[in-house]
């Protein structure tokens, strides 16, 4: 697989630390940032993968930016593409190269709360459960079929970081989880809804 992220990659090492014991089922053998600075980047080095850095401002169109990343994902053999805290949607050209092969996780049970601060939305509407998803990415913003969820409650006295930190503990678990049972066999992979070519003019 390879891992698209931005950020600090706590969901990433979860995937590195499971990828290196012994009798992994997966191999991570690329992690692609926009983000030079990117903790992702430096969690990938010290575990001996090997890194990518594509930036928005290197590539003129939204297009040209997805065929970088794309190529590098492709260009080392990868047949998943996990989005570990990629914060940019993905065109329909970066997906077009891995028809039913890109999955994400995110910090609620979608389809409530997607985007941007999904704890802090939990939290303003005042439900009493939220959660985690892994799904496959369609085009939409966290959207696509779903592969995982697990629930966590919601406590009167959570902020933000007390919620946040208890759904990322479970994230860490369903992100390996779900890369698991694909590399098993046990999720139709790749996912069948996604993966035809649209017909022409659609
Ligand atoms: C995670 O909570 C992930 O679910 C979220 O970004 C965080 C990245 O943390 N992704 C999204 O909100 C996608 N819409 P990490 O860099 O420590 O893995």
């Amino acid at each position: 697989m390879a891992a698209l992220a931005s950020g600090r990659g706590t969901n990433l090492q979860a995937l590195l630390d499971a990828s290196g014991r012994a009798g992994a089922l997966f191999e991570v053998v690329v992690v692609i940032s926009d983000k030079p600075q990117a903790q992702a980047l430096e969690r990938a080095a010290k575990a001996g993968v090997e890194t990518v850095v594509v930036q928005k401002k290197e590539h003129p169109t939204r297009g040209q930016f997805d065929e970088a990343m794309a190529l590098a994902a492709k260009g080392r053999g990868a047949q998943l593409v996990c989005l570990a805290g990629f914060m940019r949607v993905l065109s329909p050209t970066f997906l077009s190269r891995f028809r039913g092969r890109v999955i994400n996780i995110h910090p609620s049970l979608l389809p409530s709360f997607p985007g941007l601060d999904a704890q802090r939305q939990a939290l303003e509407y005042g439900v009493k459960v939220t959660g985690c998803t892994v799904h496959f990415v369609d085009e939409g913003v966290d959207t696509g079929p779903v592969i995982m969820q697990i629930p966590v409650e919601v406590a009167p006295e959570d902020t933000e970081e007390t919620l946040g930190a208890r759904i990322l503990a479970r994230e860490h678990m369903a992100y390996v989880k779900s890369v698991e049972m694909i590399a098993e066999g046990r999720i139709p992979f790749p996912h069948p809804s996604l993966s035809q070519a649209p017909e022409r003019g659609q």
